[in-house]
């Protein structure tokens, strides 16, 4: 894929997506702390733990996951990651998580982020996509994943626990890859 790419939004905002860079801490950072506390609480890691985001950003430089950025003057606006396992009995499923900012939803900025998640799943190899949601609070997220071929392959009752102590099913979310995109 070649990147820097320019996107021009629904709301005619034009933004970037690029792969993260290391010294992108800070502006990572500063989305993090703009992103609701409701979604951060969805997110399978504290992004506000210092610890752990060192051993994120080790887990980037390892390669077992690969984050791009969308940027709008020069801050982050949307973020999306996939997790890859370079063994074992689930190394060709990919998973991934989408994040973009409150303001910047709605405007197509999540399907661009997705677009391009899947062709690094399928550059890598990768025979399947997984996304783990929230029954009720990501039913946006689900609806739009159907768009594009995702199935769901499971629902795990009350598995969740969302950040005010409420159940809610997880909802597993799978899309088989092919190596190009013409073998669809
Ligand atoms: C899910 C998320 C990434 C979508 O990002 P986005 O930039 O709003 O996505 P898009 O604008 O590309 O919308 C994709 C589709 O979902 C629909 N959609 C998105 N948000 C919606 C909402 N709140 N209500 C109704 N439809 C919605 C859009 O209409 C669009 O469908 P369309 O192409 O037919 O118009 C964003 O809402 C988000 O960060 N949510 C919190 C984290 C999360 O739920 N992540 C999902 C895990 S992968």
């Amino acid at each position: 894929m070649r990147y820097p790419k320019e996107c021009v939004l629904k709301n005619c905002k034009e933004v970037v997506i690029r792969p993260l860079e290391p010294g992108d801490r800070l502006l990572l950072n500063a989305f993090h702390t703009q992103i609701p506390e409701s979604d951060r609480w969805l997110m399978n890691y504290n992004v506000m733990d210092t610890p752990i985001m060192d051993r994120w950003f080790d887990a980037v430089e390892k390669g077992n996951v690969a984050c791009i950025l969308s940027l709008c003057d020069d801050c982050v606006v949307g973020q999306g990651s996939l997790y890859m396992r370079d063994f074992g009995a689930t190394s060709h499923v990919g998973r991934f998580r989408i994040t973009v900012l409150p303001e910047f939803r709605q405007n197509r900025l999540g399907t661009w982020l997705l677009l391009d998640l899947i062709q690094l799943a399928m550059d890598k190899g990768l025979e399947m996509l997984r996304a783990d949601l929230a029954a009720g609070i990501e039913n946006d997220a689900i609806d739009a994943l159907k768009k594009f071929d995702f199935f769901k392959c499971a629902e795990l009752e009350n598995a969740i626990k969302d950040d005010s102590g409420n159940h809610h099913d997880l909802v597993i979310m799978m899309k088989c890859l092919h190596r190009t995109w013409s073998d669809y």
